[in-house]
């Protein structure tokens, strides 16, 4: 017989088999022993993590592939808005041509996107005067003056930047903390 394992109401077997069975039932307890660990642990380890909803909110994966050259979306972080633009060369340019010293809040575009993906702005899209969102996502949205965004409840203008150049509001729209994941895709949070 070459496996009493498979056969233990054969108690007669040889030493060696003996030894077999016996590591097999170890085996088998240390099994047991696992699986009953995992059983206990996993409702307990569950409950500690915070909900899907909570984490869908905390952070967000943003694929950017089907956003079009000169379009931009808006998607939910934190309950927040935030616009993500592809830009054209053209509104690359304009935004990195300006003097800081015609701006009102004065900062480099440079400092506004992530090095080697300047084609991609990424903004809290809250105008910093009271609040509201402004328009420009859309390719037929009004831009303003300066191809960015414009804010219907007063009339604040923001660059191809996301930087005020319009009042009545006083700050550029904010950056949401974020990282490129690969070419295409960015973790909002
Ligand atoms: S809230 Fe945007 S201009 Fe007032």
């Amino acid at each position: 017989m070459a496996d009493t394992v498979a056969h233990p109401s054969h108690p007669g077997a040889g030493h060696g088999d003996g030894a077999t069975k016996r590591d097999f039932l170890k085996m088998l307890a240390g099994a047991g022993a696992v699986v009953g660990a995992g059983a206990i642990a996993w409702p307990l380890i569950d409950s500690m993590n915070p909900s899907q909803d909570v984490l869908a909110l905390s952070s967000v994966e943003v694929n950017l592939d089907p956003i079009a050259e000169g379009s931009g979306i808006t998607v939910l972080w934190q309950g927040k808005p935030i616009f993500i633009r592809h830009r054209t060369p053209a509104e690359i340019k304009a935004a990195e041509d300006v003097k800081l010293s015609e701006l009102i809040e004065p900062q480099s575009d440079a400092d506004r996107v992530k090095a080697g993906h300047a084609q991609w702005i990424v903004l809290i899209g809250i105008c910093t005067h009271l609040g509201c969102i402004p328009l420009g996502n859309k390719p037929t949205d009004p831009r303003g003056e300066w191809g960015g965004w414009f804010c219907p409840c007063h009339g604040s203008q923001y660059d191809t930047s996301g930087r005020v150049r319009h009042g009545p509001a006083p700050l550029n729209l904010y950056l949401p903390p974020y990282a490129f994941e690969n070419d295409t895709k960015i973790k909002i949070g």
